[in-house]
């Protein structure tokens, strides 16, 4: 009897991570910490010094009506600064929407929610775009082949390897965290 329990919770256990379409659930499991490892623009100028888009995620939120909640820290005049920006989902599985130097739509290009998570979003504003890519990880860094992957995934969308900036070279506010993580 006790086998059968034992089998019974491994299956429960293991069910959930067949698959690779995101359900809500899964979703869900991108709550908490995150670093931000790699950014990449077409646009190289937004994600530079003073670039809108320089901007270093402390942690995500998934709230119950599906939108997402981050924050972020981004350099302003030299000082980190607070960024909280809450993204509603569209129609579209994976796809949301937010407000910040217009308008933005971005999706979840791939993910293991204890691991990293890989984003990629198109800004308009004033009747132009641009697109910008982003890799989490849920510690400083990734695994050299998830940065492969994030480096292929930016090509595959006509963004050169050397508008792919690696955060963790530069000064990516780790001491205005909560708790001072450095
Ligand atoms: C979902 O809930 C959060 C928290 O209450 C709120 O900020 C956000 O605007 C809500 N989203 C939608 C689409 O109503
Ligand atoms: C960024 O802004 C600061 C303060 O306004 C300025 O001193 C610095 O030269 C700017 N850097 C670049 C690369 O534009």
């Amino acid at each position: 009897m006790k086998l059968l329990w034992l089998c019974l919770g491994l299956i429960l256990i293991c069910a959930p991570k067949r698959g690779d379409a995101h359900s809500h659930s899964e979703v869900s499991q991108i709550s908490g910490e995150w670093y931000s490892v790699l950014l990449a623009s077409d646009h190289r100028e937004k994600i530079e010094e003073n670039g809108s888009m320089r901007v270093f995620v402390e942690y995500i939120h998934v709230w119950k009506n599906s939108s997402l909640s981050f924050k972020f820290h981004t350099p302003v005049n030299g000082k980190c600064t607070e960024l909280f920006l809450t993204c509603d989902p569209t129609e579209d599985n994976h796809v949301y929407t937010v407000e910040y130097d217009g308008h933005n739509v971005f999706s979840i290009l791939d993910m293991v929610p204890d691991d990293y998570i890989i984003f990629h979003l198109i800004n308009h504003n004033n009747g132009e775009s641009f697109q910008l890519m982003e890799l989490y990880g849920r510690g400083l860094d990734v695994r050299s082949d998830i940065r492969e992957k994030f480096v292929q995934l930016c090509q595959e969308r006509g963004i050169v390897e050397e508008n792919i900036l690696d955060l963790t070279k530069v000064d990516r506010c780790l001491y205005a965290r909560d708790g001072g993580a450095a």
